[in-house]
């Protein structure tokens, strides 16, 4: 714990609606403080993959959000340092597939620095040169519709020209650095 963190008990809290241990961060934030914080959030995984030459080129992402119905939008955050969102911005199309509770191999294969991400991952290329992951739980083909710099990233918003949806499949969940399953569905 440095300085600029406080903590307080679950007992520091009259009305019980704080649970667990708090702890604040005030500015200037700490990056990896940050990191564990946004890590609170939990989303879905993604692929984001396209044909270059012939050859699978992809990334996972995270920071995969909906955007918009009409037009039909949606939006990843790529990292400023990214060696692979140079090579897959200038493709036509892009494949994204959300990935699967089971897809935790393909998930660290496809973020995985030097080696040959595709070798274990199971594929499929579209006529415009989309990439998708087998086994994912949707398939979003996209074209880039805009690129807008966002402090270190760059929020990228893809148009969807065509889908298509597995809802049976269980999406992957990421959560605190670490990839989870879905809980059997019950009322909250
Ligand atoms: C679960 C997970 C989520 C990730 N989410 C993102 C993301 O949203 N944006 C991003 O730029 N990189 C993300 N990454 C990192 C990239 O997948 C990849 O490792 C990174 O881009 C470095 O490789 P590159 O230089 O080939 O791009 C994520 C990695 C993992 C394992």
């Amino acid at each position: 714990m440095t300085s600029n963190q406080h903590e307080r008990s679950t007992s520091d809290c009259d009305l019980g609606i704080v649970r667990g241990t708090a702890v604040t961060v005030e500015p200037s934030f700490d990056e990896a403080a940050l990191r564990q914080a946004f890590g609170l959030f939990p989303s879905g995984v993604t692929a984001i993959c396209g044909l270059r030459d012939g050859e699978p080129t992809g990334m996972v992402a995270s920071s995969f959000t909906t955007v918009s119905l009409e037009p039909a939008l949606v939006s990843v955050c790529v990292a400023q340092t990214s060696s692979t969102w140079p090579k897959l911005r200038e493709r036509p199309r892009l494949g994204v597939s959300v990935l699967a509770e089971d897809h935790g191999t393909v998930a660290r294969s496809l973020s995985a620095k030097d080696i040959d991400r595709f070798a274990s991952v199971q594929w499929e290329a579209t006529d415009h040169g989309a990439i998708f992951v087998y086994g994912s739980t949707l398939w979003l083909e996209c074209t880039i519709d805009d690129e807008v710099p966002a402090g270190d990233h760059i929020i990228v918003v893809l148009r969807i020209q065509s889908l298509k949806t597995y809802p049976e499949v269980a999406p992957m969940i990421f959560h605190g650095s670490g990839f989870r399953k879905l809980a059997p569905h019950s009322e909250l």
